[in-house]
């Protein structure tokens, strides 16, 4: 198995490495806790195999609102078909962060992929965290912050491409608000990382809105910078897993006229410390 390094501070490819096979488990696990994304290339796995790798990790933890597989409903499907035109992620997120035990990690494997873009983008939120200013971290250090799928899932997203085409749904079920810390201590790693994302935190507790906007504002460019991100192009047979705690992602939608068909399995997690 070879383990190549994608950035300075995020991400690695796994070259050799078979899913399937017990005997290669602690190696993936341990790129895992190092890297945060693991790109594992080449699977030759079937939705069973995916379900059999998730619950290695721990117990599944099924997303409410994605259409499921219909044979297998622990898989949810990610998709965009051609001639539809969102995509299901394009904002920078944490899944399930909404969660009062937001999702450990999560596991995409490609089916389809376009010819070209359709590629995932992530940042690493421990050195982006690092990347600050002593006293703005005394200032971060002791915050809360509000988290919701409310916005993102709830009636609102009845008009959105992706529910329109039936890709999510079930926006009666989007009533999960959840205070987190704003900087967290990675229940595995032991590192601080922040851990607010654009699309599903909608304050920082205690503060006047203006302050609330303002400290996300300056921390979401932030953590954007390119030193902080990796980028994994996809091939067909392909699986990434991430680390939910430690990155935020997004989807490029940069493929129109193409199908990009994917299965997301999400791993549950835990109640976060703050740091
Ligand atoms: C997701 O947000 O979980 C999907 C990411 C992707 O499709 O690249």
């Amino acid at each position: 198995m070879e383990i190549r390094k994608l950035t300075g501070n995020l991400g690695a490819e796994i070259l050799g490495a078979d899913l399937r096979d017990e005997s290669h488990f602690d190696e993936i696990k341990q790129a895992f806790t190092d890297h945060s994304v693991i790109t594992l290339r080449d699977q030759k796995i079937t939705p069973d195999d995916h379900i059999r790798f998730a619950g290695k990790w721990g117990s599944i933890n099924v997303n409410r609102f994605f259409t499921p597989l219909q044979t297998h409903p622990q898989i949810a499907i990610v998709l965009k078909e051609a001639d539809q035109t969102g995509a299901i992620g394009e904002m920078w997120h944490t899944d399930h962060s909404y969660d009062h035990e937001p999702a450990m990690g999560s596991i995409l494997h490609a089916i389809e992929t376009p010819p070209f873009g359709g590629d995932t983008v992530f940042c690493a939120m421990g050195p982006a965290y690092d990347g600050l200013s002593p006293r703005f971290k005394e200032l971060l250090d002791g915050l809360y912050a509000w988290h919701s799928s409310r916005h993102v899932f709830g009636e609102a997203q009845a008009r959105s491409d992706a529910a329109k085409t039936n890709r999510i749904g079930n926006s009666e079920l989007a009533t999960q608000d959840a205070l987190h810390p704003v900087v967290i201590r990675h229940p595995l790693s032991g590192r601080k990382g922040l851990f607010v994302n654009p699309q599903f935190t909608t304050c920082i507790d205690g503060l006047s809105k203006a302050e609330s906007d303002a400290i996300l504002h300056m921390l979401y460019q932030h953590c954007q910078k390119p030193e902080y991100q990796c980028r994994v192009n996809w091939r067909p047979g392909d699986v990434t897993m991430w680390d939910n705690r430690a990155t935020w992602h997004k989807a490029i939608n940069d493929y129109h006229g193409h199908r990009r068909y994917m299965h997301r399995i999400t791993v549950e997690g835990c109640a976060l410390s703050a740091a």
